[in-house]
Protein backbone atom coordinates (compact mmCIF):
# COMPACT_ATOMS: atom_id res chain seq x y z
CA UNK A 1 0.00 0.00 0.00
CA UNK A 2 1.04 3.21 -0.29
CA UNK A 3 0.76 5.49 2.37
CA UNK A 4 2.10 8.75 0.52
CA UNK A 5 -1.44 9.20 -1.31
CA UNK A 6 -3.55 10.75 1.04
CA UNK A 7 -6.99 10.17 -0.14
CA UNK A 8 -8.51 7.11 -1.74
CA UNK A 9 -10.00 8.96 -4.79
CA UNK A 10 -9.92 6.43 -7.85
CA UNK A 11 -11.08 9.28 -10.27
CA UNK A 12 -8.91 12.42 -11.32
CA UNK A 13 -12.03 14.23 -11.00
CA UNK A 14 -12.88 14.28 -7.67
CA UNK A 15 -9.23 15.15 -6.89
CA UNK A 16 -9.74 18.63 -9.06
CA UNK A 17 -13.03 18.73 -7.84
CA UNK A 18 -12.06 19.01 -4.29
CA UNK A 19 -8.77 21.11 -5.57
CA UNK A 20 -10.66 23.96 -7.04
CA UNK A 21 -13.48 24.04 -4.50
CA UNK A 22 -10.99 24.93 -1.63
CA UNK A 23 -8.84 26.98 -3.65
CA UNK A 24 -11.80 29.26 -4.73
CA UNK A 25 -13.20 29.26 -1.06
CA UNK A 26 -9.69 30.76 0.72
CA UNK A 27 -9.16 32.92 -2.45
CA UNK A 28 -12.59 34.30 -3.21
CA UNK A 29 -12.93 34.99 0.79
CA UNK A 30 -9.71 36.97 0.21
CA UNK A 31 -11.05 38.73 -2.58
CA UNK A 32 -14.85 39.66 -0.86
CA UNK A 33 -12.62 40.68 1.68
CA UNK A 34 -10.67 43.24 -0.31
CA UNK A 35 -13.92 44.40 -2.18
CA UNK A 36 -14.92 45.43 1.18
CA UNK A 37 -12.04 47.70 1.46
CA UNK A 38 -12.68 48.98 -1.42
CA UNK A 39 -16.23 50.42 -0.81
CA UNK A 40 -16.36 53.70 -0.08
CA UNK A 41 -16.67 54.99 3.47
CA UNK A 42 -19.24 57.89 4.28
CA UNK A 43 -19.23 58.77 8.03
CA UNK A 44 -22.54 58.79 9.26
CA UNK A 45 -24.05 56.68 6.47
CA UNK A 46 -26.36 53.64 8.30
CA UNK A 47 -26.75 50.28 6.37
CA UNK A 48 -30.22 51.61 5.59
CA UNK A 49 -31.48 48.44 8.07
CA UNK A 50 -34.07 49.35 10.67
CA UNK A 51 -35.27 47.54 13.67
CA UNK A 52 -37.95 47.86 16.03
CA UNK A 53 -38.59 51.40 14.58
CA UNK A 54 -35.50 53.32 15.85
CA UNK A 55 -32.77 50.88 15.76
CA UNK A 56 -30.18 51.59 12.90
CA UNK A 57 -26.87 50.69 11.74
CA UNK A 58 -24.01 52.32 11.17
CA UNK A 59 -22.01 51.40 7.77
CA UNK A 60 -18.58 51.64 9.18
CA UNK A 61 -15.37 49.61 7.73
CA UNK A 62 -14.08 46.53 9.76
CA UNK A 63 -11.95 47.43 12.53
CA UNK A 64 -8.06 47.00 11.27
CA UNK A 65 -7.17 44.34 13.47
CA UNK A 66 -10.23 42.22 12.39
CA UNK A 67 -9.37 42.51 8.82
CA UNK A 68 -5.61 41.69 9.07
CA UNK A 69 -6.79 38.87 11.07
CA UNK A 70 -8.81 38.40 8.53
CA UNK A 71 -6.23 37.96 5.34
CA UNK A 72 -3.72 36.62 8.08
CA UNK A 73 -6.01 33.19 8.06
CA UNK A 74 -5.83 33.45 4.42
CA UNK A 75 -2.42 33.50 3.75
CA UNK A 76 -2.17 31.08 6.81
CA UNK A 77 -4.23 28.50 4.51
CA UNK A 78 -2.32 28.76 1.34
CA UNK A 79 0.73 28.24 3.00
CA UNK A 80 -0.63 25.47 4.86
CA UNK A 81 -2.16 23.90 1.89
CA UNK A 82 1.09 24.30 -0.21
CA UNK A 83 3.39 22.29 2.35
CA UNK A 84 1.05 19.86 3.58
CA UNK A 85 -1.60 17.47 2.17
CA UNK A 86 -5.42 18.96 2.25
CA UNK A 87 -6.13 19.29 -1.66
CA UNK A 88 -7.06 16.16 -3.18
CA UNK A 89 -4.23 14.02 -3.81
CA UNK A 90 -1.52 17.08 -3.80
CA UNK A 91 0.81 15.49 -0.95
CA UNK A 92 1.94 19.20 0.38
CA UNK A 93 6.27 19.82 -0.29
CA UNK A 94 6.91 18.41 2.69
CA UNK A 95 5.66 15.07 1.74
CA UNK A 96 3.93 14.91 6.02
CA UNK A 97 1.38 11.95 5.92
CA UNK A 98 0.23 10.09 9.46
CA UNK A 99 1.72 7.00 8.38
CA UNK A 100 5.01 8.73 8.25
CA UNK A 101 4.92 10.72 11.50
CA UNK A 102 4.13 7.72 13.25
CA UNK A 103 6.74 5.57 11.79
CA UNK A 104 9.53 8.32 12.68
CA UNK A 105 7.84 8.00 16.47
CA UNK A 106 8.61 4.53 16.60
CA UNK A 107 11.87 4.47 15.05
CA UNK A 108 12.89 7.23 17.85
CA UNK A 109 10.94 5.21 20.40
CA UNK A 110 12.75 2.15 19.37
CA UNK A 111 16.31 4.37 19.29
CA UNK A 112 15.61 5.41 22.74
CA UNK A 113 14.39 2.13 24.13
CA UNK A 114 15.23 -0.19 22.09
CA UNK A 115 18.94 -1.03 23.41
CA UNK A 116 16.54 -1.32 27.53
CA UNK A 117 14.47 -4.02 25.79
CA UNK A 118 17.26 -5.89 24.24
CA UNK A 119 19.89 -6.22 27.10
CA UNK A 120 17.07 -8.73 28.37
CA UNK A 121 17.11 -10.64 25.40
CA UNK A 122 20.22 -12.48 25.91
CA UNK A 123 19.69 -13.55 29.82
CA UNK A 124 17.32 -16.46 29.54
CA UNK A 125 13.74 -16.51 31.09
CA UNK A 126 13.76 -17.59 34.49
CA UNK A 127 16.49 -14.84 34.95
CA UNK A 128 14.32 -12.06 33.57
CA UNK A 129 11.57 -12.97 35.66
CA UNK A 130 13.90 -12.51 38.33
CA UNK A 131 14.98 -9.21 38.03
CA UNK A 132 12.69 -6.06 39.31
CA UNK A 133 13.34 -4.09 36.17
CA UNK A 134 12.62 -6.44 33.59
CA UNK A 135 9.73 -7.20 35.15
CA UNK A 136 8.53 -3.81 35.63
CA UNK A 137 8.80 -2.93 32.00
CA UNK A 138 7.06 -6.64 31.14
CA UNK A 139 3.65 -5.75 33.64
CA UNK A 140 3.74 -2.41 31.51
CA UNK A 141 3.57 -4.26 28.22
CA UNK A 142 1.18 -6.53 29.68
CA UNK A 143 -1.02 -3.72 30.79
CA UNK A 144 -0.76 -2.45 27.18
CA UNK A 145 -1.29 -5.36 24.97
CA UNK A 146 -2.77 -8.47 26.98
CA UNK A 147 -5.01 -6.71 30.12
CA UNK A 148 -8.11 -6.44 27.94
CA UNK A 149 -8.40 -10.21 27.34
CA UNK A 150 -6.39 -11.90 30.23
CA UNK A 151 -7.58 -9.08 32.99
CA UNK A 152 -5.13 -6.40 34.76
CA UNK A 153 -4.34 -9.34 37.23
CA UNK A 154 -3.68 -11.89 34.34
CA UNK A 155 -5.90 -13.95 36.10
CA UNK A 156 -8.26 -14.41 32.51
CA UNK A 157 -12.11 -15.24 32.79
CA UNK A 158 -14.55 -17.44 31.09
CA UNK A 159 -12.36 -18.13 27.84
CA UNK A 160 -9.60 -16.41 28.72
CA UNK A 161 -7.24 -18.78 30.47
CA UNK A 162 -5.50 -17.39 34.09
CA UNK A 163 -2.10 -17.06 33.50
CA UNK A 164 -1.03 -17.02 37.06
CA UNK A 165 -1.92 -20.77 38.30
CA UNK A 166 -0.40 -23.79 37.58
CA UNK A 167 -2.30 -24.95 34.70
CA UNK A 168 -1.73 -24.80 31.24
CA UNK A 169 -3.20 -25.33 27.91
CA UNK A 170 -0.15 -25.15 26.10
CA UNK A 171 2.55 -25.13 28.86
CA UNK A 172 4.65 -23.51 31.00
CA UNK A 173 7.90 -23.64 30.37
CA UNK A 174 9.84 -20.41 28.94
CA UNK A 175 9.74 -22.05 25.75
CA UNK A 176 5.80 -22.95 25.15
CA UNK A 177 4.87 -19.27 26.76
CA UNK A 178 7.30 -17.43 24.34
CA UNK A 179 5.70 -19.84 21.66
CA UNK A 180 2.21 -19.16 22.99
CA UNK A 181 2.98 -15.48 22.42
CA UNK A 182 4.81 -15.35 19.38
CA UNK A 183 2.83 -17.10 17.63
CA UNK A 184 -1.00 -17.00 18.96
CA UNK A 185 -2.79 -20.49 19.67
CA UNK A 186 -5.92 -21.84 17.61
CA UNK A 187 -8.00 -24.07 19.82
CA UNK A 188 -10.51 -26.00 18.04
CA UNK A 189 -13.58 -28.53 19.57
CA UNK A 190 -15.24 -30.03 17.44
CA UNK A 191 -19.26 -30.17 18.08
CA UNK A 192 -20.22 -33.30 19.87
CA UNK A 193 -16.14 -34.50 19.62
CA UNK A 194 -15.45 -37.48 17.14
CA UNK A 195 -19.12 -38.64 17.20
CA UNK A 196 -21.21 -36.26 15.79
CA UNK A 197 -24.10 -38.61 16.00
CA UNK A 198 -24.54 -38.62 19.76
CA UNK A 199 -27.85 -37.33 20.67
CA UNK A 200 -28.89 -35.15 23.64
CA UNK A 201 -29.25 -37.76 26.06
CA UNK A 202 -25.97 -39.61 24.82
CA UNK A 203 -24.09 -35.38 25.29
CA UNK A 204 -25.44 -35.63 28.53
CA UNK A 205 -23.66 -38.80 29.77
CA UNK A 206 -20.31 -38.31 28.45
CA UNK A 207 -20.75 -35.12 30.15
CA UNK A 208 -21.32 -36.86 33.55
CA UNK A 209 -18.90 -39.03 32.92
CA UNK A 210 -16.41 -36.08 32.68
CA UNK A 211 -17.68 -34.47 35.46
CA UNK A 212 -16.86 -38.00 37.41
CA UNK A 213 -13.63 -37.47 36.45
CA UNK A 214 -13.24 -34.48 38.56
CA UNK A 215 -15.00 -34.74 41.34
CA UNK A 216 -17.87 -32.71 40.09
CA UNK A 217 -21.42 -34.73 40.86
CA UNK A 218 -22.44 -37.16 38.22
CA UNK A 219 -25.08 -39.51 37.90
CA UNK A 220 -24.09 -42.95 38.24
CA UNK A 221 -25.88 -44.55 35.76
CA UNK A 222 -25.06 -41.93 33.38
CA UNK A 223 -21.36 -42.35 34.51
CA UNK A 224 -21.36 -45.96 33.17
CA UNK A 225 -22.87 -45.14 29.69
CA UNK A 226 -20.61 -42.19 28.80
CA UNK A 227 -17.58 -43.81 29.92
CA UNK A 228 -18.50 -46.47 27.13
CA UNK A 229 -18.92 -42.75 24.96
CA UNK A 230 -15.82 -41.54 26.01
CA UNK A 231 -13.30 -43.18 23.67
CA UNK A 232 -15.53 -42.78 20.66
CA UNK A 233 -16.34 -39.14 21.18
CA UNK A 234 -13.72 -37.80 23.15
CA UNK A 235 -10.67 -39.58 23.81
CA UNK A 236 -8.75 -38.50 20.27
CA UNK A 237 -8.17 -35.05 21.94
CA UNK A 238 -8.37 -35.13 25.93
CA UNK A 239 -6.92 -38.59 25.86
CA UNK A 240 -7.43 -42.11 27.50
CA UNK A 241 -7.36 -40.97 31.27
CA UNK A 242 -8.98 -37.31 30.42
CA UNK A 243 -5.65 -35.16 30.96
CA UNK A 244 -5.69 -33.90 27.61
CA UNK A 245 -2.38 -32.83 26.20
CA UNK A 246 -0.46 -29.37 26.48
CA UNK A 247 1.40 -30.32 23.04
CA UNK A 248 -1.79 -29.30 20.79
CA UNK A 249 -3.69 -27.59 23.62
CA UNK A 250 -6.57 -30.19 24.66
CA UNK A 251 -7.22 -29.52 28.35
CA UNK A 252 -7.10 -31.56 31.36
CA UNK A 253 -10.75 -32.35 32.24
CA UNK A 254 -9.61 -33.89 35.52
CA UNK A 255 -8.21 -31.00 37.29
CA UNK A 256 -10.74 -28.71 39.02
CA UNK A 257 -9.63 -25.51 36.25
CA UNK A 258 -12.42 -25.02 34.31
CA UNK A 259 -12.10 -22.62 31.30
CA UNK A 260 -15.36 -22.31 30.58
CA UNK A 261 -17.65 -23.47 33.03
CA UNK A 262 -18.32 -26.25 35.84
CA UNK A 263 -22.41 -26.36 35.70
CA UNK A 264 -23.55 -29.01 33.97
CA UNK A 265 -25.56 -27.43 31.58
CA UNK A 266 -23.60 -25.11 29.89
CA UNK A 267 -21.18 -28.05 29.34
CA UNK A 268 -23.38 -29.68 27.76
CA UNK A 269 -23.94 -26.96 25.33
CA UNK A 270 -20.56 -26.16 24.93
CA UNK A 271 -19.78 -30.04 24.17
CA UNK A 272 -23.15 -29.93 21.89
CA UNK A 273 -22.19 -26.92 20.03
CA UNK A 274 -17.64 -26.81 19.94
CA UNK A 275 -15.61 -24.70 21.07
CA UNK A 276 -13.08 -22.30 19.42
CA UNK A 277 -11.11 -20.06 20.66
CA UNK A 278 -8.12 -17.75 19.66
CA UNK A 279 -4.82 -16.12 21.43
CA UNK A 280 -3.34 -13.87 18.76
CA UNK A 281 0.06 -13.85 17.38
CA UNK A 282 2.15 -11.37 18.86
CA UNK A 283 5.71 -11.95 17.56
CA UNK A 284 5.77 -9.83 14.23
CA UNK A 285 3.49 -6.84 15.92
CA UNK A 286 6.17 -6.62 19.47
CA UNK A 287 9.20 -7.92 18.23
CA UNK A 288 11.58 -10.58 19.67
CA UNK A 289 12.90 -8.61 22.80
CA UNK A 290 9.02 -7.50 23.55
CA UNK A 291 7.67 -11.33 23.53
CA UNK A 292 11.26 -12.09 25.26
CA UNK A 293 9.98 -9.60 28.44
CA UNK A 294 6.62 -10.12 28.18
CA UNK A 295 6.89 -14.45 28.65
CA UNK A 296 9.62 -14.13 31.67
CA UNK A 297 6.44 -11.94 33.17
CA UNK A 298 4.05 -14.33 32.75
CA UNK A 299 6.19 -17.29 33.95
CA UNK A 300 6.52 -15.26 36.76
CA UNK A 301 3.31 -14.87 37.55
CA UNK A 302 3.61 -17.88 39.57
CA UNK A 303 2.73 -20.67 37.53
CA UNK A 304 6.22 -21.13 35.28
CA UNK A 305 7.32 -24.87 34.96
CA UNK A 306 10.88 -25.39 34.55
CA UNK A 307 12.00 -25.28 30.91
CA UNK A 308 13.28 -28.91 28.97
CA UNK A 309 16.70 -28.05 29.68
CA UNK A 310 16.27 -27.78 33.56
CA UNK A 311 13.13 -30.52 33.45
CA UNK A 312 15.28 -33.29 32.50
CA UNK A 313 15.68 -34.49 35.85
CA UNK A 314 14.55 -37.99 35.11
CA UNK A 315 16.51 -41.22 35.35
CA UNK A 316 19.68 -40.33 33.82
CA UNK A 317 20.70 -43.93 32.19
CA UNK A 318 18.46 -47.03 32.52
CA UNK A 319 18.82 -50.44 31.54
CA UNK A 320 16.87 -52.75 29.30
CA UNK A 321 17.75 -55.79 28.74
CA UNK A 322 21.23 -55.55 27.01
CA UNK A 323 21.04 -52.18 26.20
CA UNK A 324 21.91 -49.22 28.44
CA UNK A 325 20.26 -45.71 27.68
CA UNK A 326 22.13 -42.80 29.31
CA UNK A 327 19.87 -39.24 28.69
CA UNK A 328 21.23 -35.58 28.00
CA UNK A 329 20.23 -32.71 28.14
CA UNK A 330 18.79 -30.13 25.68
CA UNK A 331 22.30 -29.10 23.34
CA UNK A 332 24.27 -30.91 25.83
CA UNK A 333 26.68 -33.49 25.13
CA UNK A 334 28.86 -33.91 28.54
CA UNK A 335 27.14 -36.08 31.40
CA UNK A 336 28.39 -33.31 33.91
CA UNK A 337 28.87 -34.24 37.27
CA UNK A 338 26.67 -37.51 37.58
CA UNK A 339 28.85 -39.24 34.75
CA UNK A 340 30.04 -41.69 37.61
CA UNK A 341 26.06 -42.94 38.13
CA UNK A 342 25.25 -42.63 34.92
CA UNK A 343 27.74 -45.38 33.46
CA UNK A 344 27.20 -47.46 36.63
CA UNK A 345 25.03 -49.77 34.88
CA UNK A 346 26.89 -49.84 31.91
CA UNK A 347 29.77 -51.23 33.81
CA UNK A 348 27.53 -53.50 35.21
CA UNK A 349 26.55 -55.09 31.40
CA UNK A 350 30.13 -54.64 30.85
CA UNK A 351 30.91 -56.80 33.74
CA UNK A 352 28.23 -59.55 33.56
CA UNK A 353 29.50 -60.08 30.15
CA UNK A 354 33.14 -59.87 29.94
CA UNK A 355 33.93 -61.20 26.04
CA UNK A 356 30.96 -58.86 24.62
CA UNK A 357 31.90 -56.02 22.40
CA UNK A 358 29.56 -52.33 22.87
CA UNK A 359 28.18 -50.84 20.08
CA UNK A 360 27.73 -47.19 20.88
CA UNK A 361 24.96 -44.85 19.28
CA UNK A 362 23.98 -40.93 19.50
CA UNK A 363 20.43 -40.04 19.24
CA UNK A 364 19.40 -36.04 19.43
CA UNK A 365 15.67 -34.94 19.52
CA UNK A 366 13.45 -33.25 16.57
CA UNK A 367 14.44 -29.59 17.07
CA UNK A 368 16.89 -27.65 15.51
CA UNK A 369 19.13 -27.38 13.17
CA UNK A 370 19.84 -31.19 11.72
CA UNK A 371 23.50 -30.68 11.13
CA UNK A 372 24.07 -29.48 14.46
CA UNK A 373 22.05 -32.30 16.10
CA UNK A 374 23.89 -35.22 14.64
CA UNK A 375 27.06 -33.25 15.45
CA UNK A 376 25.69 -33.33 18.89
CA UNK A 377 24.49 -36.69 19.09
CA UNK A 378 28.30 -37.84 17.78
CA UNK A 379 29.64 -35.80 20.41
CA UNK A 380 27.10 -37.57 23.17
CA UNK A 381 28.44 -41.24 22.02
CA UNK A 382 31.76 -40.08 22.17
CA UNK A 383 31.50 -38.92 25.87
CA UNK A 384 29.94 -42.48 26.69
CA UNK A 385 32.60 -44.06 25.48
CA UNK A 386 34.98 -42.08 26.80
CA UNK A 387 33.53 -42.59 30.41
CA UNK A 388 33.39 -46.30 29.65
CA UNK A 389 36.99 -46.27 28.81
CA UNK A 390 37.78 -44.28 32.09
CA UNK A 391 35.72 -46.54 33.95
CA UNK A 392 37.97 -49.31 32.81
CA UNK A 393 36.24 -50.43 29.60
CA UNK A 394 39.22 -51.72 26.98
CA UNK A 395 38.62 -49.13 24.28
CA UNK A 396 39.00 -52.01 21.59
CA UNK A 397 35.53 -53.43 22.78
CA UNK A 398 33.33 -50.11 22.54
CA UNK A 399 32.09 -49.52 18.67
CA UNK A 400 30.97 -45.88 17.78
CA UNK A 401 27.92 -46.49 15.40
CA UNK A 402 26.09 -44.13 13.84
CA UNK A 403 22.35 -45.20 13.67
CA UNK A 404 20.96 -44.57 10.41
CA UNK A 405 18.46 -42.73 11.67
CA UNK A 406 19.73 -39.94 14.08
CA UNK A 407 16.39 -38.39 15.26
CA UNK A 408 15.55 -40.39 18.35
CA UNK A 409 11.82 -41.86 18.66
CA UNK A 410 9.50 -40.91 21.85
CA UNK A 411 9.71 -37.79 23.24
CA UNK A 412 12.18 -34.73 23.41
CA UNK A 413 14.00 -35.96 25.93
CA UNK A 414 13.55 -40.40 25.27
CA UNK A 415 15.68 -38.65 22.19
CA UNK A 416 18.03 -37.22 23.61
CA UNK A 417 20.11 -40.16 24.46
CA UNK A 418 22.62 -42.78 23.79
CA UNK A 419 22.56 -45.83 23.51
CA UNK A 420 25.44 -48.98 24.25
CA UNK A 421 24.12 -52.10 23.90
CA UNK A 422 26.02 -55.62 23.63
CA UNK A 423 26.47 -56.82 20.66
C1 LIG B 1 -7.83 -10.96 22.08
C2 LIG B 1 -7.68 -11.57 23.34
C3 LIG B 1 -6.26 -11.91 23.79
C4 LIG B 1 -5.19 -11.07 23.90
C5 LIG B 1 -5.10 -9.59 23.57
C6 LIG B 1 -4.13 -11.86 24.47
N1 LIG B 1 -4.53 -13.13 24.67
FE1 LIG B 1 -3.43 -14.65 25.43
N2 LIG B 1 -4.95 -15.93 25.09
C7 LIG B 1 -6.20 -15.59 24.62
C8 LIG B 1 -7.02 -16.78 24.55
C9 LIG B 1 -8.46 -16.84 24.10
C10 LIG B 1 -6.21 -17.86 24.96
C11 LIG B 1 -6.62 -19.32 25.06
C12 LIG B 1 -6.39 -20.07 23.80
C13 LIG B 1 -6.94 -21.46 23.94
O1 LIG B 1 -8.13 -21.60 24.30
O2 LIG B 1 -6.20 -22.42 23.71
C14 LIG B 1 -4.92 -17.29 25.31
C15 LIG B 1 -3.85 -18.03 25.79
C16 LIG B 1 -2.66 -17.49 26.26
C17 LIG B 1 -1.59 -18.24 26.84
C18 LIG B 1 -1.57 -19.75 27.05
C19 LIG B 1 -2.18 -20.09 28.38
C20 LIG B 1 -2.13 -21.57 28.67
O3 LIG B 1 -2.86 -21.98 29.59
O4 LIG B 1 -1.37 -22.30 28.03
C21 LIG B 1 -0.61 -17.34 27.18
C22 LIG B 1 0.72 -17.66 27.84
C23 LIG B 1 -1.07 -16.04 26.79
N3 LIG B 1 -2.32 -16.15 26.23
C24 LIG B 1 -0.36 -14.88 26.97
C25 LIG B 1 -0.74 -13.65 26.45
C26 LIG B 1 0.09 -12.47 26.47
C27 LIG B 1 1.45 -12.36 27.10
C28 LIG B 1 -0.61 -11.50 25.83
C29 LIG B 1 -0.17 -10.08 25.54
C30 LIG B 1 0.94 -9.95 24.64
C31 LIG B 1 -1.89 -12.06 25.44
N4 LIG B 1 -1.93 -13.37 25.82
C32 LIG B 1 -2.88 -11.35 24.77
C33 LIG B 1 -6.63 -14.34 24.29
C34 LIG B 1 -5.84 -13.21 24.25
C1 LIG C 1 -11.05 -32.32 18.30
C2 LIG C 1 -10.55 -32.36 19.64
C3 LIG C 1 -11.56 -32.47 20.76
C4 LIG C 1 -12.45 -33.47 20.98
C5 LIG C 1 -12.69 -34.69 20.14
C6 LIG C 1 -13.14 -33.15 22.20
N1 LIG C 1 -12.65 -31.98 22.71
FE1 LIG C 1 -13.27 -31.09 24.42
N2 LIG C 1 -12.00 -29.56 24.05
C7 LIG C 1 -11.12 -29.48 22.99
C8 LIG C 1 -10.41 -28.25 23.06
C9 LIG C 1 -9.35 -27.76 22.09
C10 LIG C 1 -10.90 -27.56 24.19
C11 LIG C 1 -10.46 -26.21 24.72
C12 LIG C 1 -11.15 -25.10 24.00
C13 LIG C 1 -10.50 -23.78 24.34
O1 LIG C 1 -9.32 -23.75 24.64
O2 LIG C 1 -11.20 -22.79 24.29
C14 LIG C 1 -11.90 -28.43 24.78
C15 LIG C 1 -12.60 -28.12 25.94
C16 LIG C 1 -13.48 -28.96 26.57
C17 LIG C 1 -14.17 -28.65 27.79
C18 LIG C 1 -14.04 -27.37 28.57
C19 LIG C 1 -12.85 -27.45 29.49
C20 LIG C 1 -12.71 -26.26 30.41
O3 LIG C 1 -11.64 -26.12 30.99
O4 LIG C 1 -13.67 -25.49 30.58
C21 LIG C 1 -14.93 -29.74 28.10
C22 LIG C 1 -15.83 -29.90 29.30
C23 LIG C 1 -14.73 -30.70 27.05
N3 LIG C 1 -13.85 -30.19 26.14
C24 LIG C 1 -15.35 -31.91 27.01
C25 LIG C 1 -15.28 -32.76 25.92
C26 LIG C 1 -16.05 -33.94 25.80
C27 LIG C 1 -17.04 -34.45 26.81
C28 LIG C 1 -15.71 -34.51 24.62
C29 LIG C 1 -16.28 -35.75 23.98
C30 LIG C 1 -17.67 -35.64 23.65
C31 LIG C 1 -14.72 -33.65 23.99
N4 LIG C 1 -14.48 -32.62 24.82
C32 LIG C 1 -14.13 -33.91 22.77
C33 LIG C 1 -10.93 -30.41 22.01
C34 LIG C 1 -11.67 -31.55 21.86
Amino acid sequence: MNFNITSDFVSGFWNMYVIVLVLVSVIGCGVFLWMQDKAKFVPGETTGHVWDETLAEYSNPLPNWWRWLFYGTVVFSLVYLALYPGMGNFAGSFGWTMRGQYDQEMKKADEQYGPKFNQFLKMDVAAVAANPEAREMGGRLFQTYCAQCHGSDAKGAKSFPNLADHDWLWGGSPEKIKETIAKGRDAVMTPKGTKPDMDGEQVKDVVHYVRSLSGLSADAARVERGKALYPQACVACHGPDGKGNPEAGFPNLTDKTWLYTSQEAEMVNNVTTGLTNRMPAFGEFLGEAKVHLLTAYVYGLGGGQAGAAAADTGPMAVLEGNTAKVYFATGKADMGAEAQSVIQGLLDLAKANPNARFAVSGFHDATGDRAVNEELAKNRAVAVRDALKAAGVAEDRIELRKPAETTGTGGNKEARRVEASII
